[in-house]
């Protein structure tokens, strides 16, 4: 990928073009079992040294594959619903999905960042080479143009997020969006899973959870056979938490339920 195909629409309010650019793509195959294989286009520099320190999303993150195989492990999750990822970067999450759906075209990718959504389309036609449906991939910038978005694509029954709670003043309209593009249902869900930073991220997450009215509940992961691959560091910082709608009156019998 060349610097000069850098767009930098959205990047560029935030960050300087030659920190998301690394000399080392490569294509690599990424198992997550049960025969999911997804083919990627990302930097191969793993987790250390100037590509982590970029927060790049060219680099598929211990969180989404841990996301990943939770997914896997339980399809029914995703298999016939539809589908956002936030923040998908190479995508490695969202082809899980759409290679676990038997319609993939239910499945929508996004990401604000143009070079990465260029990868993210290659690795879109890489592993959906033939199919007539394949996943959509789109530009979200979170908290913007959200109209025009849902008139696009319409609300998604499962939105997921791997690894996109870094920078704080990004997660209120994280959540924005997840209010606004999840369905109004009671199995709608936005599954979450993000390596804590620094410490006081996890109550800014819960609390900009509870301003649009979503709660988290966290979900364990010990057993969870890519976590448990994990360096014992990336393990201490992982949580993967499932938001869903906080309805005011829970159905005890067939009664309508009110809404916030
Ligand atoms: C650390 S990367 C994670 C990528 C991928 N989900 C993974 O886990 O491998 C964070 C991603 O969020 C995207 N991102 C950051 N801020 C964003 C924003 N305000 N709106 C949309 N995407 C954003 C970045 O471009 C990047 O692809």
């Amino acid at each position: 990928m060349e610097m000069e195909n850098w767009k930098g629409e959205g990047m560029e309010r935030h960050f300087w073009p030659p920190m998301f650019l690394d000399p080392s793509y490569r294509w690599e195959d990424y198992s997550v079992g049960r025969g999911v294989t997804v083919r990627l286009l990302a930097v191969q520099d793993g987790g250390e040294g100037k590509t982590a320190s970029c927060l790049t999303g060219q680099m598929v993150w211990p969180a989404a594959r841990v996301l990943s195989q939770y997914i896997v492990d339980q399809p029914e999750l995703v298999q016939t619903r539809t589908v956002l990822e936030l923040g998908a970067g190479t995508g490695l999450l969202g082809l899980v999905a759409a290679k676990l759906s038997p319609c993939p075209r239910k499945v929508v990718l996004t990401d604000n960042n143009m070079t990465t959504l260029d990868m993210m389309e290659a690795n879109i036609e890489e592993n959906f080479p033939t199919q007539t449906t394949i996943p959509r991939c789109a530009h979200l910038h979170w908290g913007e143009n959200l109209d025009k978005f849902l008139s696009d694509h319409g609300k998604f029954d499962v939105i997921l997020g791997a690894d996109v709670i870094l920078w704080t003043q990004y997660i209120r309209p994280l959540f924005k969006t997840v209010k606004n593009l999840l369905s109004q249902t009671e199995t709608a869900m936005f599954l979450l899973c993000y390596q804590c930073r620094y410490t006081e991220l996890k109550d800014k997450v819960y609390e900009a959870a509870k301003e649009v009215n979503l709660l988290g509940k966290e979900i364990q992961i010990q057993e969870n056979a890519t976590f448990s691959e994990l360096e014992d560091k990336t393990k201490d910082t992982l949580h993967l938490i499932k938001f869903c709608h906080q309805f005011v009156n829970k159905c005890e019998t067939n009664a309508v339920c009110s809404t916030i």
